[in-house]
Formats: structure tokens, C-alpha cells, sequence
């Protein structure tokens, strides 16, 4: 039997995505801002910090990626699954995760959009498990820092069950 212990609250997600909001807010230019959330996991992240940025020209854009493999750690192999939609040469992006974990998912992205010469490339992720990282990565704004614990809800899944929690909760078995 598995069993669900809440770890970040929605409560105080909600209250740290608004603190997130303010200071991408006031960390940009004015300009249209691309919001690129990572599907599946950055979805509900996504829909939330882009309704706490006070601007009219946040634009949402989403990319596929895929690391192959349904278990609780990654493969180390990423491929793409979907695109953007539009081309955001001479735009600031904003690549928004749901968790840096081992980081290959992220520095493949990174590769990915600097040849695609925004103006501005900045990654927001909600969660932040620096203990597993394997590959270097800056992270501009971290929701939450959390242990080396396999984490469910709030987007983030389990063999494709729990995205839909309110919580941040640790899975445990
Ligand atoms: C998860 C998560 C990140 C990635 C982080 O995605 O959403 O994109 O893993 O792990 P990493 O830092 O070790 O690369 P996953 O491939 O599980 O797909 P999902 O978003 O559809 O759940």
C-alpha cells in the first residue's frame, strides 16, 4: 500500500507563486514575456504563475519532452514531442518547470533555446532537488528546495496518477 504525506501545502504554494509573480514582474522588460511550460508536469504551475505576472502581454507557449521511461528517476535520455508554435527570436522567455531533478531534462532545453536567440532566456520550476543533480544548471526562481524525497501532485506524477493533487506530497510505499 502507498500512502501520501503532504510536504508544500497549497496554501503556501499559492502564497509563494504570488512572490514569484511580483519578481518576474519586476524583473522584465515590459515586452511580451513567453511563459514556456515543459507538459506534462508544468501545466498547473504554469496556469497559476502566469495569473499572479500583473501583465497583459504574458504569452504561454508549451513544449514536449519526454525522458523515456516510466520509473521514479530519469534514463539520462531526453527526446523532443512537441514543439513550440511560435518562433521567440528577440523575445524573453521564461521556461517554467514543475522539478529540477537530475537536470538533463533542463540543459537539453537550454541547448535547445539559446539557438533559438531570444532576447532573454530565464527558467523558473517550482521545485528544486539540488542533492540529485547530475548535470550543472542555473535556476533564475525556485519555488521550493525540497530533499532527495519522490514527490507527487501539484502536476507532478506517479506512472501518470496524482498530477491533479492540490499538495506537493512525498509518495512513500
Ligand atoms: C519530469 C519533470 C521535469 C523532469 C525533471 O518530467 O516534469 O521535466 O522530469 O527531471 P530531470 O531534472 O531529472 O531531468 P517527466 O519526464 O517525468 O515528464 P512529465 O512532466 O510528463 O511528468
Amino acid at each position: 500500500m502507498s500512502s501520501l504525506r503532504v510536504l508544500i501545502s497549497e496554501a503556501q504554494i499559492q502564497a509563494r507563486i504570488a512572490e514569484m509573480g511580483a519578481q518576474i514582474a519586476k524583473e522584465s522588460s515590459g515586452g511580451p514575456l513567453y511563459l514556456v511550460g515543459i507538459l506534462k508536469g508544468a501545466c498547473i504551475f504554469l496556469s497559476d504563475l502566469a495569473r499572479a505576472i500583473p501583465s497583459p502581454s504574458v504569452r504561454l507557449e508549451f513544449i514536449g519532452i519526454s525522458s523515456y521511461g516510466k520509473g521514479k528517476s530519469t534514463s539520462g535520455e531526453v527526446k523532443l514531442t512537441k514543439d513550440l508554435d511560435t518562433m521567440v527570436e528577440g523575445c524573453d522567455v521564461i521556461v517554467v518547470e514543475d522539478i529540477v531533478d537530475s537536470g538533463v531534462t533542463l540543459s537539453y532545453l537550454v541547448q535547445i533555446f539559446r539557438q533559438r536567440n531570444p532576447k532573454s532566456l530565464r527558467i523558473a520550476t517550482l521545485l528544486d532537488k539540488p542533492e540529485r543533480r547530475m548535470r550543472p544548471v542555473h535556476v533564475d526562481y525556485v519555488g521550493f528546495k525540497i530533499p532527495d524525497e519522490f514527490v507527487v501532485g501539484y502536476g507532478l506524477d506517479f506512472a501518470e496518477d496524482y498530477r491533479n493533487l492540490k499538495d506537493v506530497c512525498v509518495l512513500q510505499e
